[in-house]
């Protein structure tokens, strides 16, 4: 296998990247825009294995994405390139619909005119929008209900027209929230945990009742390989753990790690408004029924992942020092964490 993986640089990419190095012996070749969640630190270790090899780029630029598929002789195809913050979609959506929903119709096109053995394309639990009671199989409908959610809908939908009218070989996969080492700190977790080592409030949401079910980012990255090897085309596969927990269970679990006490918290108006998914829940029977099961248990793994942005201040300073990083936590975060900012 020559396998093309996009947004190689990012969170749940680079796991996938060091997954594909130790479990196969594939080639591997990564296409990553380097937008501000991308970054070639996260791949240091990796850049120095000869079966590796990166390109700078954009999914939704067709003359970089067929250049390379045909250069390297590409067999297949991750895509986890795409927009992922539904903060940052609340302020401005457009570069969501270019790269989560344009960028997929490039690779789609690509697959067209080349012989791509598969395209397996990443997507979230976030399309089938909010559960109250129960869980969502691969079935239920696609009712996103954020622009995020929105956006990485019609990727999918893309892909499913793609697969009948042209025989695409695709598969889709329906992450979980992800947490673990390397992630970009603006989600939850690694946002709250940046600024509990520097001692700063961390804002919560709303009165932080909402659930989301957490899986471990090397969890998801085998999910996806074994989506991948044994995955049907035309089909898709939910991708979690079943560990739900609310938000304000798991912010305890920052504190009590980093040593802070509840004043850390700071209530704050939603700033999703409507757009907020109140509970995301999901089976994983189908990807399970093909010999697939998550091993990392959440508590534990999560204060590991606490441990690491202790120990890996090199790696997350220099992102949260950019003015970039700045410009989106005072536009989002300003008016309601004032003098806490
Ligand atoms: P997030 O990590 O952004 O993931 P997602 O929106 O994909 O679920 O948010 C997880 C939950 O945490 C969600 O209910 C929103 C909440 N949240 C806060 O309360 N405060 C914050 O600053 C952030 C980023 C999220």
């Amino acid at each position: 296998m020559t396998i093309l993986i996009t947004g190689g640089a990012g969170f749940i990419g680079s796991a996938f990247v060091r997954l594909c190095r130790s479990a196969t012996d594939s080639r591997i070749v990564i296409l990553d825009a380097l937008t501000y969640a991308g970054n070639l630190s996260t791949l240091e270790t990796d850049l120095k294995d000869s079966r590796v090899k990166f390109f700078p780029g954009k999914i939704q630029d067709a003359t970089v994405v067929e250049g390379i598929i045909a250069a390297e002789g590409v067999t297949h195809i991750v895509n986890f390139a795409a927009e992922s913050h539904n903060d940052r979609a609340m302020l401005e959506a457009g570069s969501f619909i270019q790269t989560d929903v344009y960028g997929v119709y490039i690779l789609l096109e690509a697959c067209r005119k080349f012989k791509i053995e598969r395209l397996l394309h990443v997507s979230t639990d976030e399309v089938y929008g909010s559960i109250d009671v129960g869980e969502f199989t691969e079935s239920s409908p696609i009712e996103p209900n954020t622009p995020y959610s929105a956006s990485k809908a019609g990727g999918e939908l893309q892909i499913r027209a793609a697969v009948k009218a042209h025989g695409i070989p695709a598969v889709v996969t329906r992450g979980g929230n992800t947490y673990g080492p390397y992630h970009f700190p603006e989600k939850l977790i690694p946002f709250f945990i940046s600024r509990l080592i520097d001692g700063k409030k961390v804002p919560v949401y709303g009165d932080g009742t909402q659930v989301r079910e957490w899986i471990h980012c090397e969890d998801h990255a085998g999910g996806i390989l074994h989506a991948l090897q044994h995955g049907k085309v035309g089909e898709s596969y939910n991708v979690g753990d079943q560990n739900e927990r609310t938000n304000m269970e798991v912010v305890k679990i920052l504190l009590e790690e980093t040593g802070r006490d509840e004043s850390h918290i700071k209530t704050i108006p939603d700033p999703r408004r409507g757009a907020h998914d109140k509970r995301y829940s999901m089976t994983t029977d189908k990807l399970e029924a093909l010999g697939w099961k998550p091993k990392k248990p959440f508590e534990e793994s999560l204060r590991d992942t606490v441990r690491w942005y202790k120990d890996n201040e090199d790696w997350w300073r220099p992102l949260v020092a950019t003015d970039d990083y700045k410009r989106f936590i005072k536009a989002f975060y300003g008016p309601t964490l004032g003098e806490d900012l």
